[in-house]
């Protein structure tokens, strides 16, 4: 599929007003997207874990203007209440996504939006947050034409236009594994949306479990924008790519065979590597904490102590993700509480597991 085969028909129906729900979930990469060219494509394939108990539920209501304007008009409230704060973000999204969505001009919108996730937990809300915005317009402009997309299309085409608004967020519409980024081992994957992972996958990862550490709250220290555009002059950048496509192809048949042990190395490599562009780049970053550094060793200790098969993975930022199989679930809570806690700013971290994706709100 091309850019193209996202354009819209003509347009054949008027709809004055309306109002459509979506929640999304958030996603935890395994093999990390970092780095991008031309408009938000993936220089590497990357694959996630759905998750589930962090989402974002979008509301978007439409109204006809009396003449479409040269300019979008649009208002945004996060969870309840008026915010200025993402209209850039939007604005860049609406102009990127125009010629696939010719009625945003014609139309006000008012964006309701609200997280289940502290927003400033540092957890990032963008791909949550573009994958519902993306699947409330694409609904909207299914009522301007009789001829409907398959659901299958639907997906994809949402995911498309997530991917505009934020890269990651084109694999937050479906679960509990999406890839996204071409792949010569996976036929079914394209730079340009994100699809579920299309081989076996074993059970145990089909309810793997996702602890998120808060170890910091703050402000990102480096946006994803900044980030991603580190990569163009980075002197690992190609080596970085090459090992992003290796790990994939590595991960295939331990998703199918369930090799914990093989997961774990792959997860880990991928965490680390992606701090280390980061570290390497220039300017050079760190965004581990002291805390993220002491939460490492633990999980690294406690799985030679006792076998345990949970490992971790990182987000650009400092807060852990601990992975663990849901046979493992007692034994880890016990651990975290006992001994991972303690390193969480005001001891705050969240309880998650890999999901189905996005659902449709009716209202
Ligand atoms: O979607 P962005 O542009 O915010 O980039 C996300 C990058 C990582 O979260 C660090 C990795 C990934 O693949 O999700």
């Amino acid at each position: 599929m091309t850019e193209n085969d996202f354009l819209p028909k003509p347009y054949t129906t008027t709809v004055e007003n309306g109002a459509v729900s979506w929640q999304s979930p958030s996603n935890i990469a395994l093999i990390k997207y970092w780095g991008k060219y031309g408009e938000q494509l993936p220089q590497n394939p990357s694959i996630s874990f759905t998750l589930d108990a962090c989402h974002t539920k979008t509301t978007l209501r439409f109204s006809k203007k009396n003449t479409p304007g040269s300019n979008y008009d649009f208002e945004v409230f996060f969870e309840g209440v008026k915010s200025e704060s993402f209209a850039p973000k939007i604005e860049k999204f609406f102009n990127r996504v125009e010629t696939y969505l010719p009625f945003l001009k014609h139309y006000r919108f008012e964006i309701h939006t609200e997280n289940t996730f502290p927003h400033s937990s540092g957890i990032a809300s963008s791909a949550s947050g573009m994958s519902a915005l993306a699947l409330c317009l694409t609904e909207v402009a299914q009522m301007f034409t009789t001829e409907k997309l398959s659901s299958e299309m639907f997906l994809r085409k949402a995911s498309f236009l997530a991917r505009l608004g934020s890269g990651s967020a084109c694999r937050s519409l479906e679960g509990p594994l999406v890839v996204w980024g071409a792949h010569p081992k996976i036929s079914t994957a394209s730079n340009l949306f994100g699809t579920v992972f299309p081989f076996e996958v074993h059970p145990v990862f089909q309810s793997y479990q996702d602890t998120i550490l808060l170890v910091d709250k703050g402000e990102k220290q480096v946006s994803s924008t900044v980030g991603h555009n580190l990569m163009h002059n980075h002197p690992y950048a190609k080596q970085r790519f090459r090992q992003a496509n290796d790990n994939m192809e590595k991960l295939i048949p331990i998703l199918k065979s369930g090799d914990l042990n093989g997961f774990i190395s792959i997860v880990e490599n991928e965490a680390l590597s992606l701090h280390a562009m980061m570290m390497t780049s220039m300017p050079y970053f760190i965004l581990m904490k002291p805390n993220t550094l002491e939460i490492i060793n633990r999980i690294w200790k406690f799985r030679e102590q006792t076998g345990s098969k949970v490992c971790f993975t990182l987000d650009a930022g400092a807060n852990v993700h601990v992975l663990y199989p849901i046979s493992e679930k007692e034994q880890v809570d016990h651990f975290i509480t006992n001994e991972l806690q303690s390193f969480c700013q005001n001891g705050n971290y969240i309880i998650d597991h890999t999901g189905l994706g996005a659902t449709r709100i009716e209202i």
